[in-house]
């Protein structure tokens, strides 16, 4: 299994995944997702004695700082729905995948890297983790799923503010909020997801697989069409064409509701 972009290491059946692209605080771009798809939807099924996947991000700062914002350029409605909707496959992947997989977030998780922890069965937070939606800032909305399992994890009320806000929330919010699993120091993400993988190893593997069907099969699927086609008729707008010019540029936003 060779990537271009992310690091696999397997340590006795539980591998763990990094994303591996630093200097740009870990920002998926097409060939990011393509390593996941690769990894997620072929190479894992292959690996003997699979016991789950921990799934972080290279470097001390960033998880994943969210979709490559400098591939936005040139980006239309078209592509932002084979955009959406190839990330929507990629993340149910993870999602519905056999083994548990566990986010090891240990910097930012922000548009797509707080979608993809939230893909992840469970999430470990460091201590300076950073979650949140920022997408409003871009002139578009989450295309990676955000609109919808955020609300599975910590409720409407909480979601929408976080949507429509773009606030970021540090990891102790995220776990009074529902968002993580635990909150550990700093460097320590990895080992206790490997420390839970190992407590689930023990158990009945099918029995595990059947439970993670079953979990998923608990949550309509509507909500994620609907935010493909959204992501795609904001993708259109002059706004989202200013709000990633301005960010790459390094100023604010001047958004005109066009
Ligand atoms: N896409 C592409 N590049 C990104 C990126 C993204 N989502 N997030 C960060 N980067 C790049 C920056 O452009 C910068 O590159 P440069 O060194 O060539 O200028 C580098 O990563 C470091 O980021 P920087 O913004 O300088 O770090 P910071 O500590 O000042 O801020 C963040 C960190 C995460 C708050 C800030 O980078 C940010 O807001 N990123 C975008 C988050 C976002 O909107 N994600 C949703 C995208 S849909």
């Amino acid at each position: 299994m060779e990537y271009g972009n992310l690091l696999v290491e397997n340590r006795d059946g539980i591998v763990i995944v990094t994303i591996n692209r630093p200097k740009a605080l870990n920002a998926l771009n097409r060939d990011t997702l393509n390593d996941l798809k690769a990894f997620f939807g072929q190479d894992a099924l292959k690996i003997q004695g699979l016991k789950g996947v921990v799934l972080t991000g290279s470097g001390e700062k960033s998880f994943v700082a969210g979709a490559d914002i400098s591939e936005f350029n040139g980006l239309d409605a078209q592509g932002g729905l084979e955009m959406s909707q190839n990330g929507h496959d990629i993340f149910f992947l993870i999602e519905r995948f056999h083994k548990p997989v566990i986010a090891a977030v240990n910097g930012f998780a922000l548009g797509g890297g707080c979608e993809l922890a939230m893909s992840c069965h469970m999430r470990i937070a460091g201590e300076k983790a950073r979650f949140g939606q920022p997408e409003v800032n871009l002139g578009i909305i989450p295309g990676y799923g955000g609109t919808q399992r955020l609300i599975q994890y910590i409720g409407k009320s909480k979601a929408i503010e976080l949507l429509l806000t773009a606030d970021m929330i540090g990891a102790e919010e995220a776990y009074r909020l529902g968002l993580v699993n635990h909150v550990v120091p700093a460097g320590e993400e990895v080992n206790k997801a490997i420390e839970i993988l190992t407590k689930i190893a023990a158990k009945a593997p099918i029995a595990i697989e059947k439970i993670i069907e079953c979990v998923n099969a608990y949550f309509p699927t509507e909500g994620f069409n609907r935010e493909v086609i959204e992501f795609a008729n904001t993708v259109k707008t002059e706004d989202f064409k200013e709000g990633a010019a301005a960010f790459l540029e390094k100023r604010v936003a001047d958004f005109r509701g066009k």
